[in-house]
């Protein structure tokens, strides 16, 4: 059977590197070499520099365009990269939404990265640590009783910090929301020349396991991992009740 542009399907399916099984294994390799090649330190939005792979960017904006949140919390603004999207997402989509962006220490690049944008009043930034008491009482300040809100936590990667992390955010996301966890592919950069072996045990991908065993109303929406390369595999956690 030949496919739009003439090509026999069949043939391609039956050729080294064309079953989904072998393009998984090459897309997780190919991750692994881009990741250990620093590749990823190269991206940025709107001129400003973002820690997070292009394809990862892309499915994020895919989910905020469903689930039209009026807020977006996020832990790890680093640069400000994250912010400055999901930012710039709202406002595109024209969303009357804002940001809350957490870090335990702010980059004074940062807050000139976001202060310099376009959506500087829709970014709120908070200093903490992101499981603190003072932090998320500020959180539901901002929020004012808001429930439409999404999740992404990216900040210390450690096993303790990230479970810790999802206990206390998940009480924010609705039923159908999302809480979504980056650098889950840790656990699988372990053993690249530029990993710890420690990221088998001591990584968000352990933690995810954890907080899943725990609470049986969020399951990982493996579906977002469509794109095959990402840094966040099994990271988008769908609370189910
Ligand atoms: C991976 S970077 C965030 C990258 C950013 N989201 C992006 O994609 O451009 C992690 C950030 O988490 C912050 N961080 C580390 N431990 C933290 C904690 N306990 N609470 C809040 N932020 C923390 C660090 O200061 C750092 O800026």
């Amino acid at each position: 059977m030949t496919n739009a542009n003439g090509k026999d399907e069949s043939v391609m399916a039956t050729q080294p590197g064309y079953s989904q099984e072998e393009t998984e294994r090459l897309a997780l390799q190919w991750t692994r070499a881009m990741w250990n090649a620093d590749l990823w330190r190269r991206v940025t939005w709107l001129g400003v520099p973002v820690m997070q792979w292009p394809t990862d960017l892309l499915v994020m904006q895919e989910l905020i365009a469903r689930l039209r949140p009026q807020v977006i919390i996020e832990t790890g603004l680093y640069l400000g990269g994250t912010a400055v999207y999901y930012a710039s997402l709202l406002e595109l989509l024209r969303i009357d939404g804002k940001v809350i962006s957490i870090d335990i220490q702010i980059n004074p690049v940062a807050r000139q990265h976001v202060e310099n944008s376009a959506f500087a009043s829709r970014v709120h930034l908070l200093e903490g640590d992101s499981k603190s008491e003072a932090v998320h009482r500020e959180i539901e300040k901002l929020l004012g009783g808001e429930k439409n809100v999404l999740v992404c936590l990216d900040s210390d990667h450690s096993y303790r910090h990230t479970l810790g992390e999802l206990r206390v955010f998940s009480r924010y996301i609705p039923v159908g929301g999302y809480l979504v966890l980056f650098d889950t592919i840790c656990e699988a950069l372990a053993s690249t020349p530029k990993g710890s072996p420690d990221w088998v045990q001591d990584s968000p991908m352990a933690a995810l396991r954890q907080f899943l065993s725990e609470n049986p109303n969020f399951s990982s929406d493996e579906t977002w991992g469509k794109l095959l390369v990402t840094f966040l595999p099994k990271g988008f956690l769908r609370r189910t009740g």
